[in-house]
């Protein structure tokens, strides 16, 4: 029993060493981002909108920033068409290539080509409430994670 204990510990000592590690690496990713996206308490709308909270957020929520709209094929329009969530796998596929996703939208982006540099980076963001103030990423991860498993197949 006090063996499986101490395993038990060094696991978890493991995993959070493993996932500052990600983290770091997460927010050298971000810097492509940062031409044009925001975080943090004091965030602003830029050439794109805040990505405060974005982890579990609904897709064109951002107050005070202007989506691209009125054209089959840009974020809104999509939304509206049904409303989508910003979950792991839709914003895996948007970062790994945006126009596939959205194909009249205007993040003018390639995409990110390392499907490492994407989950980094989708942790990197997970930290970030809709405030701005920093979090455990993985409790985020696993709620979201527990909300999208409840959902009805369809
Ligand atoms: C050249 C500027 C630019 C760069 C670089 C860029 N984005 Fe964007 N991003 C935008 C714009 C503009 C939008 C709004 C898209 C629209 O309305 O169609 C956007 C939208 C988004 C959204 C949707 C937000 C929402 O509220 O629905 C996410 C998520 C996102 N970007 C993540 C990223 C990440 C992560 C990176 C870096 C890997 C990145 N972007 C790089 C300009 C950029």
């Amino acid at each position: 029993m006090r063996l499986l204990i101490v395993i038990f510990a060094l696991l978890c000592v493991g995993s959070t060493a493993a996932a500052a590690g990600e983290l770091v690496d997460g927010q050298k990713v971000f810097a492509k981002c940062k031409a044009c996206h925001d975080v943090g308490p004091t965030a602003k709308n830029k050439v794109g909108p805040i990505l405060n909270g974005v982890v579990g957020r609904p897709w064109g929520v951002v107050v005070g920033y202007k989506y691209s709209a009125n054209k089959e094929g840009t974020l809104l329009a999509i939304t509206e068409a049904e409303p989508m969530t910003w979950d792991v796998e839709t914003l895996t596929n948007y970062l790994r290539k945006p126009k596939d996703v959205i194909p009249k939208g205007t993040m003018s982006f390639a995409g990110l080509k390392k499907d490492e540099d994407i989950e980094n980076v989708i942790l990197y963001l997970a930290q970030f409430d809709a405030d701005g103030n920093e979090v455990d990423p993985e409790e985020i991860l696993s709620a979201l994670e527990e909300s999208t498993s409840q959902e009805p197949a369809d």
